[in-house]
């Protein structure tokens, strides 16, 4: 479809034009305030308080070392991610508990031949020199480390995926080329994953993280077991069993280390997955039987296009009744339904172009997030998908802050270009043009390819490298068929 990108929109007037057309009932502030703004807000967070609304989401490179240590190319992402001054660092990247639940040969993960303390130190040491670095108090920063299984999207060698399913999904089956007899990772292999999580998250508070965020988002495998409908035994079929390993995380991580903060990572609603249409380069809905879906957590299975928030709900009350006050919404997966978990004007390789407005991802995501709040008053709430929204940004987010739908405004992409937007918002107000991320997704497109991540087109660290041609190349194939006008 056609559409104008934020770069080509003129006023903030003509932005809410745009809003109120695609967006549903977002809306945004004709002057975000500065820092004397929303944003600008100081908040109470694991007993401390900090000054900013600004939150650096979790994104890995696909450029660690193989034994599981972070290369020269995560240290400066780290330290970039300290210089950004945002007050909340949730994650910085997904570290994989366990060897076989890596994404991809290169993510950073607990290995047990390894010197994990001190690696994981170095990441935090070169966050905090980043903080140093723009003259702040590193000690400031509340900073997470994100534990992952990456389950049925796990390709741990460069041999290819080794998936790793709780229940069989019949179109994930049909587009990852799964027999239909695929083995279902056991119980007792669910067990020894738990007590991974709980042994990492050790590790984590021994090498000085505030918090641990459980990641239970984006298809990896603690979501995929959320909507664990039809698998057997002790964690599927109820959302009571659903919900077990869960929380049997974290009560072992509570009784492991008391002091350790917890979050949670959720892609609170989902999407049936898509495909690229052959012939328009659009994405289209996989096919599936009439009939209820029950292969998606908060969707309704009887409607699986529309959100349904009941077990997601009963998930978040599980949460709070252990004591977990920090949560992440995200929606979908960057796998199957892309354009909803990173709305974008160009779309990944193995992806597609927008079948729909960008805008309406980024109402899913802000949409998911309101209701968490709203419910769920209590709780420290992070919103995702902001990026696309480029030059607008802080006027959706300022107001988004404003009306108390969300506490921490989350930069994914938007990192990876312009780690200092938060600063140079917070200082006069003013974003540089230049570095706004402008969703080309090499950023993904790059990992797909089995080459490293980073934002090829804007961050000139990455545009010298060999991989920016190639990459570019892939951009332009997937953009046939057209792109946002
Ligand atoms: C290159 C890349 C790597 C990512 N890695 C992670 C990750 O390790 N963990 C995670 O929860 N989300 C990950 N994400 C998703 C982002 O945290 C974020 O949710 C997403 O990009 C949408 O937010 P944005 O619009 O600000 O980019 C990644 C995104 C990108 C682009
Ligand atoms: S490559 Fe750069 S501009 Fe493109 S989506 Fe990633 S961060 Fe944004």
């Amino acid at each position: 479809m056609k559409y104008t990108p934020p770069g080509r929109i003129k006023s903030v007037e003509e932005f809410r034009e745009t809003l109120g057309r695609h967006a549903g009932t977002i809306d945004c502030l004709e002057d975000h305030g500065g820092r004397h703004g929303p944003l600008g807000r100081s908040i109470r967070i694991l007993g401390r308080t900090v000054s900013n609304r600004f939150c650096v989401q979790p994104m890995e490179g696909w450029d660690g070392q193989p034994d599981g240590s972070p290369s020269a190319h995560t240290i400066r992402r780290w330290a970039r991610f300290g210089e950004s001054g945002a007050e909340l660092i949730w994650g910085g990247e997904a570290y994989a508990v366990q060897a076989d639940g890596r994404a991809n040969p290169n993510q950073l993960f607990m290995n047990p031949d390894g010197d994990n303390r001190a690696w994981l130190g170095t990441l935090l040491d070169a966050l905090r020199q980043g903080a140093v670095k723009m003259g702040d108090d590193p000690d400031t920063r509340i900073i997470g480390l994100q534990l992952t299984h990456s389950g049925r999207f796990s390709r741990p060698t460069k041999e290819g995926p080794r998936p790793l399913i709780v229940h069989p999904h019949p179109q994930l089956a049909h587009k990852y080329g799964l027999d239909h007899d695929h083995p279902l990772i056991t119980d007792d292999e669910l067990r020894v994953i738990r007590d991974r999580f709980i042994e990492a998250a050790q590790l984590a508070h021994e090498a000085g993280f505030d918090f641990v965020d459980i990641k239970c988002a984006h298809g990896y495998l603690l979501h995929e077991l959320l909507a664990a409908r039809t698998r057997e035994g002790d964690y599927g079929g109820s959302l009571d069993n659903r919900l077990r390993l869960i929380r049997e995380i974290i009560e072992g991580i509570k009784q492991t280390c008391p002091k350790l903060g917890i979050g949670v990572r959720v892609s609170l609603t989902d999407r049936p997955p898509f495909e690229r249409d052959p012939d328009s380069g659009e994405g289209v809905q996989m096919k599936r039987d009439a009939g209820p879906w029950p292969w998606g957590f908060g969707v309704a299975e009887r409607n699986p296009d529309k959100a349904d928030l009941f077990e997601p709900f009963a998930f978040l009350a599980m949460l709070q009744m252990l004591g977990v006050r920090l949560v992440n919404i995200s929606v979908g997966s960057p796998y199957y339904c892309p354009h909803v978990q990173r709305p974008a004007t160009y779309p990944p390789s193995d992806g597609y172009l927008p079948p729909v407005h960008p805008l309406d991802g980024v109402r899913r995501h802000i949409e998911a997030t309101r209701a968490c709040k709203e419910r769920y008053p209590d709780l420290v709430v992070v919103g995702s998908g902001y990026s696309w929204l480029q030059e607008y940004l802080p006027h959706v987010a300022a107001m988004e802050i404003d009306d108390n739908h969300v506490d921490f405004i989350g930069l994914g992409r938007m990192m990876l270009s312009y780690p200092h937007l938060p600063r140079h918002f917070l200082d006069d107000g003013v974003l540089d043009g230049k570095q706004l991320c402008r969703t080309f997704s090499d950023c993904t497109t790059g990992p797909r390819n089995g080459m490293i991540s980073g934002c090829y087109p804007l961050d000139p660290y990455y545009s010298k490298m060999p991989q920016a041609v190639t990459i570019s190349g892939l951009r332009r194939e997937v953009m046939k068929g057209g792109r946002g006008s």
